[in-house]
């Protein structure tokens, strides 16, 4: 996501800002920018792409003199990776410079009303109001100004602020967004997290919602919206830079799983007008979508599988018939498409090379692609007819996880619109479904919390040589993904095989002790699932089983019971692939393996 660094105090502020917003790289990001306050001027220096270019364009900050100045990594929201869109933004004078972290939700009844005032905008961010409104609002106070503005502006948001008139002093505010200020014996430092300013100080003040700072070269003063001095405590960091970042989880994987809750909530929320769903960025109108007759989902590794629970969560709410196709075969198989046929690419990066292709294929046959999208501004957000975002935020590890999550909920989500259009969904049936994805984010909550319970009992198949995971109908799809988590990160071979499948040929390689994985989670399924649990378990094998809270009958045929919340059948995705991540990863990690960055395999694969 975005990084937000500023400085001012005896140094020169540029080097400082570019060195912070480096140690920010990790949160990934599109473009950077920087604005620097000398001689009563505001200079500005933006870039699209890696720091490095905006560091070459300055001769590593060299070029922009002075002690004062506020820098951005921009991960976009509001508009394409451009220089117009990157930050500082400023007011048309040119006196105000602002960076921002969050999202400002009224920005457009906002930038109307300045617009009707006179205002005109550069570019298509949220952030840009901020800069025109303070503007609006400044009559030599800053702190007023900003006050006056806070209360006009509802999201989140964390930024960084600076005035040309104001050369001893810069601003940070907050409010549900993370920022955090510091100060050492040469200055004062703003940040978006603490690795960005932990070589210069370890005297930091967390930053609470609807806090404003105003930073001199010397102090720090904190008020409240309604500028009222308050006091606040430092706080000494003790860890070093990588733990910073990695905000004391040991790796990046377990991060972002432990990020799944609030993912889940910033992909599902801004869909739900009260038990509406709203998907303002869909162009379709709600005819278009009652005219689908058919959905071809294809995408590539996890988030084809998502699309395979979304086949069935899209047939069975909804009656849409739906084909999943991995994109690589889909590409070359002269698809046959069909008038009414609708196709749904799902990327976390949106720059996968065979996704990319099968859109570009769907496109070329004159059919309407919607991409399900993590990374804003991707190739394939940028192609796609309509993007859904999924509102992850940058994934580092390899191996997907919170990604993966984002992509199920927007499945759901279209296939409960699909259901509700289409009329295949009776009105009480659908508000049930919609308490229970609202659920989910506390359910995933509770089943992260037992992760020790799991990594026991990882351990006990470090040296496992073949791990199968079986499932029917929703829980085949869940043990595609729990089978590809840890085969990819803990290299031990495994397989997911539907479990009515087992035998006809794969249950000749069950032996003494192999592990099998049996994900019951269908109560429709229940039985058939422990007949084969009990075949596999007659040919010696150790049967894990995840299942519902109260589906207790299971334990007769397993060896050992996870047990999910309970929730919507269609739904039970989203809860039992946390123990299955927890599983993949402690494997690994008891096997010594690099769990962020497994062997042969890269983040974007930008080839075929
Ligand atoms: C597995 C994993 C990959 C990706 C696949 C598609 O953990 O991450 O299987 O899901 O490479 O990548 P995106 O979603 O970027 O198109």
């Amino acid at each position: 996501m975005c990084g937000i660094v500023g400085y001012i105090g005896k140094e020169q502020a540029a080097p400082i800002i570019l060195d912070g917003l480096g140690k920010l790289e990790y949160r990934g990001y599109d473009s950077a920018g920087m604005a620097i306050l000398k001689d009563g001027q505001i200079q500005i220096k933006k870039s699209v792409g890696r720091l490095k270019v905006l560091e070459e364009l300055t001769h590593g900050g060299s070029l922009m003199e002075g002690v004062v100045g506020i820098g951005h990594t921009r991960w976009a929201t509001h508009g394409a990776p451009s220089n117009e869109n990157s930050h500082p933004h400023v007011n048309q004078k040119e006196t105000i410079a602002v960076v921002h972290n969050g999202i400002i939700e009224n920005y457009i009844p906002l930038k109307n009303k300045l617009i009707e005032k006179g205002y005109s905008f550069q570019s298509e961010t949220d952030t840009e109001v901020l800069a025109h409104l303070l503007d609006y609002y400044y009559k030599g106070n800053p702190l007023e100004a900003i006050t006056k503005v806070l209360h006009r502006v509802e999201g989140s948001y964390a930024l960084g602020i600076m005035f040309m008139d104001q050369p001893d002093q810069i601003f940070a505010v907050r409010k549900d967004s993370p920022l955090i200020v510091g100060q050492n014996e040469d200055g004062c430092f703003i940040a978006s997290d603490v690795p960005a300013i932990l070589k210069y100080t370890r005297k930091v003040y967390f930053v609470d919602n609807q806090e404003i700072v105003r930073l001199r070269h010397d102090h720090m003063h904190f008020y409240t919206v309604d500028e009222e001095e308050i006091t606040k405590e430092a706080t000494t960091i003790d860890w070093d830079t990588e733990a910073a970042e990695k905000a004391g989880y040991e790796h990046f994987m377990l991060k972002e799983m432990y990020e799944q809750p609030k993912t889940v909530i910033d992909t599902l929320k801004p869909r739900l007008k009260g038990n509406e769903i709203h998907f303002d960025e869909l162009k379709m109108t709600d005819e278009q979508l009652k005219a689908v007759r058919k959905i071809h989902i294809v995408a590539c590794g996890s988030a084809y599988h998502a699309g395979v629970t979304g086949k069935y969560v899209l047939e069975g709410v909804a009656r849409i018939p739906v084909e999943v196709d991995m994109a690589s075969e889909f590409r070359y198989r002269s698809p046959i498409l069909e008038e009414g046929a609708m196709v749904v690419v799902v990327s976390q990066s949106g720059e996968t090379a065979d996704t990319l292709a099968a859109l570009r294929e769907a496109k070329k046959l004159g059919f309407p692609v919607l991409g399900i999208v993590n990374a804003v501004g991707s190739s394939i957000a940028r192609e796609a007819d309509s993007v859904i975002y999924t509102w992850a935020g940058p994934e580092i590890a390899v191996a997907t996880t919170k990604a993966y999550s984002a992509q199920l909920i927007v499945l759901y989500l279209l296939a409960l619109k699909f259901g509700m259009v289409k009329g295949t969904l009776e009105q009480n049936c659908y508000e049930e479904m919609i308490a229970d994805l609202k659920k989910l984010p506390d359910q995933i909550e509770l089943l992260l919390a037992h992760k020790e319970k799991i990594q026991h009992f990882a351990n006990r198949y470090i040296g496992a040589k073949d791990i199968f995971f079986i499932g029917r109908g929703i829980d085949y799809s869940i043990s595609l993904e729990g089978s590809l988590k840890l085969k990819e990160i803990s290299y031990i071979h495994s397989e997911a095989y539907a479990a009515g499948e087992l035998k006809h040929g794969t249950i000749s390689l069950i032996e003494e002790g192999t592990l099998v994985t049996a994900v019951s989670t269908q109560p429709a399924l229940y039985q058939k699932t422990i007949s084969n649990m009990v075949e596999v378990k007659a040919r010696g094998a150790f049967v894990m089983a995840i299942t519902n809270e109260g589906n207790k009958e299971i334990e007769k045929a397993a060896d050992y019971v996870i047990y999910i919340p309970d929730t919507n059948p269609y739904f039970t995705n989203s809860l039992a692939i946390i123990p299955l991540q927890l599983f993949g990863y402690y494997v690994a990690v008891g096997k010594g393996c690099d769990v962020d960055k497994p062997r042969n395999l890269a983040k974007s694969v930008t080839v075929e």
